[in-house]
C-alpha cells in the first residue's frame, strides 16, 4: 500500500461527516447569493486565469449572477502538468478506495442537492423538479459508480496451450482525461464523467459552458473538496473555464488520452478529426434529431403525456429532445388535437415557479434560431404552424407544433428550441424509415402495445438510434443505461452498462507459468528445429506385464486391469508392445501429445 491509499484507508474508517464542505473553505453557496464567486480555475487551488472575465446570466431576467475570470491556453497547459504530480499515487490507489471517494462526492450532492439545483434553474432556466432531476442523475451515477467500484472485472479466457493462461486486465490510462459539456446539463454529464473516470484512477480536466460557469464550479468544488479533505491532490480533478481555443488545444493535445466531447455536431466533428490524427480516444455526444412514432395500437393519454415532456421539457434543449412525431393516420386527428390542448395548458415563464412548466430559452442567439426557424416554416408551402409560434418577453417562447411531411427539410435538422414537426403514416415500415431517415442517431420511442410491432422495432428492421425506447419519452434516459447515439450524434457512449470500459486501458495478457524449458508457441507453431526432434524421439516404456491395445485404440489391458488412453494420446502409439511384455508408446507426429505419457501414469 502506498502512503496515499495508506491515508485514504485510514480516513475513510469512519463515516462521511456532516459537515458542509461547501461552506468549508469557500462559502459557495452563500456567494451566490451574497458576493462574488469568480474563480475560473482549479487545478488544487482556485486561482485567476489570464482569460477574459465572462459574466453567468441568469437567462430568465438577464440579471448577471457573478463574473467569472477564465483560463486562457497558457492557464491550460499549466495545470495540465500539475496534474501529473499526483496521479501515479492516485491509479495506485485500490478501486474500491477510489469508490469510497465518489461515495463522499454522491454525500455532497444529495447534502446539497436543493442548492445546486437552485443554481441550474439560476443558470440555465430549466425548472426546478427538471434540476432536482439533474442532481438526482448526478448522485444516480455516483452511487454506480461506488458498486461498480467492486467489479469491473476483466476475463480469464482458455489456452490452447498447457500451462498457459489468457486474460483481459483493465488499468488506468497513462494520461489524462478531457471532459468538454455543454450548458443544457451542466452537472450531470459532468459527473457521468467524473465518478467513472475516478473511480477507473484516471486525471481529468473539465472544460464546462461558459454559459454555466457557476455550476461548473459548485460541481467541480463538490469533487475537489472531497478528494482535498482525503489528503489527495486535488489537481487530479481539475477545471478551467475558457473558450474554444482551449477546447482545440485539448482536442489536438496528446495529454488528453482520451476527450469526453458533448457539443454540437459540427464541433464534434472537429474534434473527432483532431483526436483522430493522434490517434487518441474519444466519447462524443452530439446533436440528436429524436423521433416518436405513435401507432394506431396505443393508449394516447401515456403517449401524449411522454411525449409534451420529450418536446417541450428543458425548453427543447436537450439532445434527447423528440423533434419528430410519425403519427398513424387512423389516430392522427385525434392524437393532434390532444397534443394541442395539452400544449395550451403549460405555463411558460420564471423557472423558479411551481406552476411553470417550460422556462426561458438559455440566450439571444437560441431566440434568433427560434425566430429564424418559425419565418422558414412561415414561409414555406410545406409546413404549417398549428400551435405556437410566438416569442415571449423574458427569452420564453411558445411550444410550437408544426404539421408537415417528411420532406421538409427542416426535419432533418436539430434547432435546439422546443419546435416538434408532425406527420402521418400509414405503414410501421414507412415510419420506421422516416425515423432513420435523418443524419443523427440518438433517441427514438415507439408507442404500440402490438407485440409484432415493437419487435419489429427493436430488430434489425428497425430504430437505428442508440437510444430505443417503448411506450415511453426520449428524454429522461436513466443512467444504468449506456447513454449515446449513432450516426452523427458521434457513436460515444457515456454512463451505464460497460460505458466505464472506455476510461480504462485494456491489456490482453497472454500467461505463461508452465516450468519447462522450452516455450510452446501457439497454434501449434514449431519454430525450432532442435525442440521437433527432440519430441519426435520421445519414448515412453512401460513395464506392464502381457499388455495389449485393444482394437479402438482406447485401452491398454493388462492382465489384472484395463488403462483408458486419455483422447489423443492413441494416435501416438505406435507398435507399442514390445516382446518383452513392455509397452512403447512413441510419437508419430510433431504435435505434442496432449498426455504426456509417463511411467507413473500407468502403476
Ligand atoms: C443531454 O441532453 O445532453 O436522457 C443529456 C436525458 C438526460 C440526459 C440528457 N438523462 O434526457
Amino acid at each position: 500500500m502506498n502512503r496515499l491509499s495508506r491515508l485514504i484507508a485510514k480516513k475513510n474508517v469512519r463515516h462521511f461527516c456532516t459537515h458542509n464542505p461547501l461552506s468549508d473553505k469557500r462559502p459557495i453557496m452563500s456567494t451566490l447569493w451574497g458576493y462574488e464567486f469568480n474563480l475560473g480555475i482549479y487545478d488544487g487551488v482556485w486561482r485567476v486565469g489570464n482569460g477574459n472575465s465572462i459574466k453567468s446570466r441568469n437567462p430568465f431576467t438577464g440579471e448577471t449572477n457573478s463574473i467569472i475570470t477564465t483560463g486562457n491556453i497558457t492557464d491550460y497547459k499549466e495545470i495540465i502538468q500539475k496534474m501529473y504530480i499526483g496521479k501515479k499515487d492516485w491509479m495506485n490507489v485500490p478501486m474500491p478506495q477510489r469508490g469510497e471517494i465518489v461515495r463522499q462526492i454522491g454525500i455532497q450532492l444529495r447534502e446539497n442537492k436543493e442548492q445546486l439545483a437552485h443554481l441550474i434553474t439560476l443558470e440555465t432556466g430549466k425548472i426546478k423538479t427538471e434540476a432536482l432531476g439533474e442532481v438526482q442523475e448526478a448522485i444516480d451515477i455516483c452511487d454506480y459508480a461506488v458498486g461498480l467500484s467492486r467489479m469491473p472485472n476483466g476475463s480469464i479466457i482458455p489456452s490452447e496451450r498447457t500451462d498457459y493462461q489468457l486474460m483481459e486486465r483493465y488499468n488506468p490510462l497513462k494520461k489524462h482525461v478531457g471532459i468538454i459539456t455543454a450548458f443544457n446539463f451542466p452537472c450531470a454529464v459532468f459527473f457521468w464523467n467524473t465518478a467513472l473516470n475516478l473511480i477507473c484512477g484516471n486525471t481529468q480536466i473539465w472544460k464546462g459552458s461558459e454559459i454555466t460557469p457557476l455550476t461548473s464550479i459548485v460541481c467541480n468544488n463538490i469533487v475537489s473538496n472531497v478528494l482535498e479533505r482525503n489528503n489527495i491532490p486535488g489537481s487530479i480533478a481539475s477545471m478551467i473555464i475558457a473558450d474554444g481555443s482551449v477546447g482545440e488545444v485539448m482536442s489536438n493535445d496528446n495529454n488528453i488520452e482520451l476527450l469526453s466531447f458533448t457539443g454540437s455536431t459540427k464541433v464534434g466533428n472537429q474534434v473527432n478529426v483532431n483526436v483522430a490524427k493522434k490517434f487518441g480516444r474519444s466519447i462524443l455526444e452530439l446533436g440528436g434529431n429524436a423521433a416518436s412514432i405513435v401507432t394506431q395500437n396505443t393508449r394516447l393519454n401515456p403517449a401524449i403525456d411522454a411525449i409534451t415532456f420529450a418536446s417541450v421539457g428543458t425548453t427543447g434543449q436537450r439532445c434527447t429532445t423528440t423533434r419528430r412525431i410519425y403519427v398513424h393516420e387512423n389516430v392522427y386527428d385525434e392524437f393532434l388535437h390532444k397534443l394541442k390542448n395539452r400544449y395550451s395548458q403549460i405555463v411558460i415563464g420564471n423557472p423558479f415557479d411551481k406552476k411553470v412548466f417550460m422556462g426561458p430559452l438559455i440566450n439571444d442567439s437560441a431566440i434568433n434560431i427560434y425566430k429564424d426557424t418559425i419565418s422558414n416554416i412561415e414561409n414555406s408551402p410545406f409546413a404549417s404552424i398549428e400551435y405556437g409560434g410566438n416569442v415571449l418577453e423574458n427569452n420564453c417562447v411558445q411550444p410550437t407544433i408544426v404539421s408537415c411531411n417528411n420532406e421538409f427539410s427542416l426535419t432533418k435538422q436539430e434547432a435546439f428550441v422546443p419546435i416538434v414537426y408532425i406527420m402521418k403514416y400509414n405503414d410501421l415500415n414507412e415510419a420506421i424509415y422516416m425515423n432513420n431517415d435523418v443524419e443523427q442517431g440518438l433517441g427514438s420511442s415507439i408507442f404500440s402495445d402490438n407485440l409484432n410491432e415493437v419487435s419489429e422495432w427493436l430488430g434489425p428492421n428497425g430504430s437505428d438510434c442508440g437510444i430505443v425506447n417503448v411506450n415511453t419519452s426520449t428524454s429522461g434516459a436513466e443512467i444504468g443505461l449506456a447513454f449515446g447515439g449513432n450516426k452523427s450524434t458521434g457513436w460515444g457512449r457515456h454512463a451505464g452498462s460497460d460505458s466505464w470500459k472506455q476510461y480504462m486501458r485494456r491489456s490482453s495478457v497472454a500467461m505463461n507459468y508452465s516450468k519447462s524449458d522450452k516455450v510452446e508457441l501457439a497454434q501449434g507453431v514449431s519454430f525450432n528445429d532442435t525442440n521437433t526432434e527432440v519430441l519426435e524421439k520421445d519414448e515412453f516404456v512401460f513395464d506392464i506385464k502381457n499388455p495389449h491395445i485393444d482394437h479402438h485404440g482406447s485401452f491398454i489391458k493388462t492382465k489384472s486391469k484395463k488403462i483408458p488412453l486419455i483422447y489423443g494420446l492413441s494416435s501416438y502409439l505406435d507398435n507399442c508392445i514390445r516382446q518383452d511384455n513392455s509397452v512403447s508408446i512413441k510419437r508419430k507426429t510433431k504435435r505434442k501429445p496432449l498426455i504426456k505419457p509417463s511411467n507413473n501414469y500407468y502403476h
